[in-house]
């Protein structure tokens, strides 16, 4: 299910880049964020909430989940291009918040079935799915106060970057690089749970802000910022030769922490640039390197759970290899997207076209190899 939802995103997002020209900018942001990033968001959760529940893998049920979210996504899309369509704005909010509910539900229950405590990263998923179930009730909530639009849908907008993709990013990227580089963060737990706090009023008070109250705008962006620096700053410490490396996730990884800062900066900006554009520079700055550098890492272990031997690691190199470059040129796109310059969101696709042949090579490679032969 899991590979499936990659290439489901991966498809998504070359879909937004082909079609932009084309397709107006809510539907192009529609289909890499609620098409793309969200059922593979719902996947990634359903496989890791057992692991931080010390729990069983998730069971069938759970796995139509990310379906439901992809169905609320598509009718999303479709409302904005479309003609006659225009209810599938609010059909598609329910989806996708019925989707939610279910997952916020099942990981109440994961965590009430559990010896102990749970790790700290159920708690940031639990608050992006409140994010999310929040921004789609906003949605559904301008069917019966229209006047009230403009301000739900930026709403909307934040909950939806901010609240739920930031939170998950944030909580997810804090126990990925660690994997990735081999070394333990021994903070982690600990940031983890002081920041959450931080994270989620930021998220709150730049999305009441931006719909109804500047100034709580600004008080929010500052404290978004606080969990965002102090991971940077731990990773400069810990991981920096496994960051400024040619080959690997880890330099993805970093680039996607930082365009996450930079498309935070730029809606900051953005009121007195409204030339910037934060919602494309999060695209192309933090997105692209998210899932490539993600999906480098955890490809191997998806296509083939349990142990792990000399194929996974093989796969593994051969899906980060120049990784690092990848990381320089995405950081380069979300520079010149944010700054509202097209191409610099075309640098981006081309660069995520890059990763998608190579991936495609390790992938032949790896299949014809025998598991348990080193290569
Ligand atoms: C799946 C159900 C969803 C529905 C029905 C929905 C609906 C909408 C609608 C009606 C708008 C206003 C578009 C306009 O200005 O004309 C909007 C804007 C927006 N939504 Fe969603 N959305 C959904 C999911 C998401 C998700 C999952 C994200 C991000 C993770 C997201 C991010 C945004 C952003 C960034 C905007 C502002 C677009 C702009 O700048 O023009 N939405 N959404």
């Amino acid at each position: 299910m899991l590979p499936a939802l990659v290439f489901l995103a991966l498809v998504a997002f070359a879909a937004a880049l082909l079609g932009s020209p084309h397709a107006g900018r809510a539907a192009t942001l529609h289909l890499f964020l609620a098409v793309g990033a969200m059922p593979l968001i719902f996947g990634a959760m359903g496989y890791f909430i057992p692991v931080l529940t010390r729990t069983r893998a998730a069971r069938a049920g759970v796995l139509s989940v990310p379906i439901l979210g992809l169905a609320g996504g598509a009718l999303a899309v479709a409302s904005f291009s479309l003609p006659g369509m225009a209810w599938g704005r609010y059909a598609g909010a329910f989806l996708a918040a019925m989707a939610a509910g279910t997952l916020l539900v099942w990981s109440g229950r994961r965590r009430a079935g559990m010896l102990g405590r749970p790790h700290p990263g159920l708690a940031w998923y639990d608050a992006a799915l409140a994010c999310l179930l929040c921004a789609l009730l906003a949605i559904l909530a301008s069917a019966i106060w229209p006047q009230q639009w403009t301000a739900l849908r930026r709403l909307h907008l934040h909950l939806n970057t901010l609240g739920f993709v930031g939170l998950t990013a944030l909580s997810t990227l804090s126990v990925l690089l660690p994997t990735v580089t081999g070394r333990p963060d021994p903070n982690v737990g600990t940031r983890l749970r002081h920041d959450l706090p931080w994270a989620v009023a930021g998220a709150l008070l730049v999305a009441l802000g931006a719909a109804w109250f500047g100034p709580l705008a600004w008080l929010g962006g500052a404290l978004w910022s606080i969990p965002l620096l102090r991971l940077g700053a731990s990773w400069l410490r810990l991981y920096r030769a496994e960051i400024f490396a040619l080959h690997g996730a880890a330099p993805l990884l970093a680039a996607a922490l930082a365009g996450l800062a930079l498309s935070l900066l730029a809606g900051a900006a953005a009121a007195a640039l409204p030339a910037l554009a934060p919602t494309s520079a999060f695209v192309a700055g933090f997105l692209l390197p998210l899932v490539s550098g993600a999906a480098s890492q955890l490809l191997p272990v998806w296509l083939r759970p349990g142990v792990q031997g000399p194929w996974h690691a093989s796969l593994r190199n051969n899906l980060g290899r120049y990784g690092g470059a990848r990381a320089a040129l995405f950081c380069m796109s979300g520079i010149l997207a944010g700054a509202g310059l097209e191409w610099g969101v075309l640098l981006g696709g081309a660069t995520l076209a890059w990763f998608v042949l190579q991936a495609v090579g390790a992938l032949l490679h790896a299949a014809i190899i025998p598991k348990d032969n080193t290569p």
